[in-house]
């Protein structure tokens, strides 16, 4: 079932639980990704960043593909299609492609742009049905090519923008994109906190949820966050499962070079993380 990110949201926050956003790149993530939704019982968020977007060939064969396959594979659980750190064309051209919530990365804007845009955006999602993520404060990591301390938001900022009406809010709490440095601090409960306490019932958003140590994710839940994006994770886990498919030499025993084969054992591993993420952030069984 196609829907918005709004209600899934909703529910996740009265019920201390997060929803998983998983990136997708192609079929077999997508296959993936919502088999384990299927099977677990769990609602989920199909993450689509711009270079993803790009690479399946534009935002409508994303949007049909994934509608169809909803369809197809007979998904009963609450699906979102959602822009992951689109620019304002960006938004513009999931909009009309027909997906079901856009994230509006306005962080590189001065504030005042970020507001204007973010309540044009806004409208227009209400009309359509759509929900939208804004986020307040940049998330470091490969986001911009640094790998360094991730940033913490200014919780007044938060308030502000979460005050426009978006349907799900991302904010800076030291965490970054892609893999933890040696070094990282962790995350910034203090900042969650002040930022929850000003924001009320506004379903927090966690990116970066690769590497976050389990202990860290589950009281970020606590505290307010109800989305929790992974990307990262999954490519690792394709990875390794295809590189072994191939140092073992299957690729070149009988048609193990046919790729419904070679790509299976990586399909598999990320059905296993996504059931695994699932299970840790307390969606199964919710949908
Ligand atoms: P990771 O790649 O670190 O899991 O982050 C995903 C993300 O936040 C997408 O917006």
């Amino acid at each position: 079932m196609l829907v918005s990110a709004k209600e899934m949201l909703e529910k996740a926050v009265a019920g201390h639980y997060a929803v998983g956003q998983f990136n997708i790149n192609n079929l077999e993530w997508t296959k993936a990704i919502l088999t384990a939704a299927e099977e677990t019982k769990s609602p989920v968020i199909l993450g689509v960043s711009e270079g993803a977007g790009k690479y399946m060939t534009g935002f409508k064969t994303v949007q049909d593909m994934v509608a169809a396959m909803v369809d197809e594979m007979g998904i009963t659980v609450p699906v979102a299609t959602h822009l992951d750190h689109g620019s304002y064309d960006g938004c513009k051209k999931c909009i009309e492609a027909g997906f079901t919530s856009i994230m509006f990365d306005g962080s590189k804007y001065p504030i005042e742009e970020n507001v204007a845009k973010t309540k044009e955006l806004i409208e227009i999602c209400r009309e359509k049905g759509m929900s939208l993520e804004a986020e307040v404060g940049a998330i470091g990591g490969e986001e911009d090519g640094v790998v360094g301390q991730g940033e913490c938001a200014d919780p007044n900022e938060c308030k502000m923008i979460a005050d426009l009406g978006v349907d799900m809010l991302a904010a800076g709490i030291g965490n970054i994109h892609g893999k933890y440095p040696e070094n990282w601090a962790g995350l910034s409960f203090e900042t969650l906190d002040a930022i929850q306490k000003l924001t009320g019932d506004m379903p927090l958003v966690l990116h970066g949820g690769t590497g976050i140590p389990d202990d860290m994710i589950k009281k970020a839940i606590d505290l307010g966050v109800a989305k929790i994006n992974v990307n990262t994770e999954c490519q690792l886990v394709f990875a390794d499962a295809t590189r072994k498919y191939i140092e073992a030499g299957k690729d070149l025993e009988g048609k193990g070079f046919d790729p419904r084969k070679l790509l299976k054992p990586g399909y598999e591993a990320i059905i296993d993380k996504v059931k695994e993420k699932m299970e840790l952030f307390g969606s199964v069984g919710k949908a």
